[in-house]
């Protein structure tokens, strides 16, 4: 068993780490920390909401009997020489702070933007660009550090690079369209959306994400050269927006290819990846990586989002766009906090272990 950290854990996806965790075959959960108002109280105390009473446990399963009483640590706490692994879920201002700190001694797997845009720091998603990960080698001599930093992508952005790759591979990728309808718990629980603003409402707006989005998916669907990743020349441009739903993003993708491609030929590629993804035998790994719905009428956030408890892209809607040249268009929904964020994070780590590189 490798001994782990979890930072930030008492978040929207520190939570969900604490569930991918439980009864884990190959990782056991040893120390949490979350910041000063929470170090030092129980995870059940620091989860209390100090004005409503109300507990702030996001999640159908319950907190494991063992986390429960588990006593939060300061960050300064945790001691890099006594876990294998240090999972964090820290706002992008306290990542850029504390996640070098830890990566000194070991290797740290992150969910926040801070490092994602360095040229020595892959952005990985466990199945398609595996190849990313020989760039940690070159971080760790590059710092001088023992560990590194390994960050996931942002949310919105996972589901579509898992769609996007078969495309580019086979077809040939010119240009993306993305609008996105994004969950609340997206946007984390302190301060995260407030109801009034969001009930019957849609928010056009998500700060940083548009940005995100189109960088990110260039660098991940990239080549490594030997030395650095060479991103993928095809143009990304999207448009991010809130909705009332809590979990899951749907995304409504235009795709130019370079090669004109019926939706069958789309619909068999992407079922083909599905099928010989590299990560199919991990413990956290979904039965099928993408899943293509005929029915036009999905996929849909309340009845897609818990397939494969959240580790399965999700498409529909796949069909030809009949006024732009090799156009296809679909809808995709991918789960922020399972493939998105902790459980995504959890199967890095373990794609990681299988490749001994912790
Ligand atoms: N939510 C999603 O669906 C999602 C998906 C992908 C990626 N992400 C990214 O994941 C990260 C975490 O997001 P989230 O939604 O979980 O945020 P969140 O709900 O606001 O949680 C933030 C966590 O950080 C802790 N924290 C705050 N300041 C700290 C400090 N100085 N030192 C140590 N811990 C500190 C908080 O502890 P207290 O409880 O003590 O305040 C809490 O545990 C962000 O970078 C976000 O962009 C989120």
């Amino acid at each position: 068993m490798l001994k782990v950290a979890v930072i930030g854990a008492t978040g929207a996806v520190g939570q969900e780490f604490v569930i991918g965790l439980n009864k884990h075959p190959w990782f056991e959960l040893v120390q949490i920390a979350s910041s000063e108002r929470s170090a030092g109280k129980r995870y059940i105390d620091a989860l209390r909401d100090p004005n409503t009473s109300l507990l702030k446990w996001h999640n159908k399963e319950n907190i494991p009997e063992n986390v429960r009483e588990m006593v939060l640590n300061r960050v300064e706490e945790i001691n890099p020489n006594k876990v294998d692994l240090i999972f964090t879920a820290l706002e992008s201002e306290d990542a850029k702070m504390i996640e070098p700190r830890m990566a000194t001694e070991v290797p740290v797997i992150s969910t926040a933007a801070a490092f994602r845009y360095e040229d020595d720091v892959p952005i990985l998603i466990p199945g398609l660009n595996d190849e990313h990960c020989e760039l940690l080698n070159i971080q760790r001599k590059n710092r001088k550090w023992n560990g590194f930093i390994a960050p996931l992508p942002n949310c919105t952005t996972t589901g579509m690079a898992i769609t996007l790759k078969p495309l580019m591979d086979e077809m040939g990728l010119e240009s993306v369209f993305m609008t996105s309808l994004q969950a609340l718990s997206g946007a984390g629980r302190s301060p995260g959306v407030i109801a009034l603003d969001i009930m019957d409402n849609v928010i056009p707006y998500i700060p940083k994400e548009e940005e995100k989005v189109q960088v990110e998916t260039k660098k991940i669907l990239g080549k490594f050269d030997g030395n650095s990743i060479v991103n993928a020349s095809v143009k990304v441009s999207c448009t991010c927006t809130r909705v009332p739903v809590m979990d899951g993003h749907t995304e409504t993708v235009f795709a130019e290819l370079k090669k004109a491609a019926l939706p069958d030929q789309v619909k068999e590629s992407m079922i083909n990846f599905s099928k010989s993804v590299s990560i199919r035998e991990l413990p956290s790994a979904p039965q099928d990586y993408i899943i293509v719905h005929d029915d036009p009428t999905r996929p849909q956030p309340r009845i897609d989002r818990e397939i494969n408890d959240g580790m399965s892209t999700v498409v529909g809607r796949l069909r030809k766009d009949t006024v732009f040249k090799n156009g296809i268009k679909y809808v995709l929904l991918t789960h922020n906090e399972k493939m998105g964020s902790a459980k995504g994070a959890i199967l890095l780590a373990e794609l990681f272990k299988s490749k001994k590189i912790i």
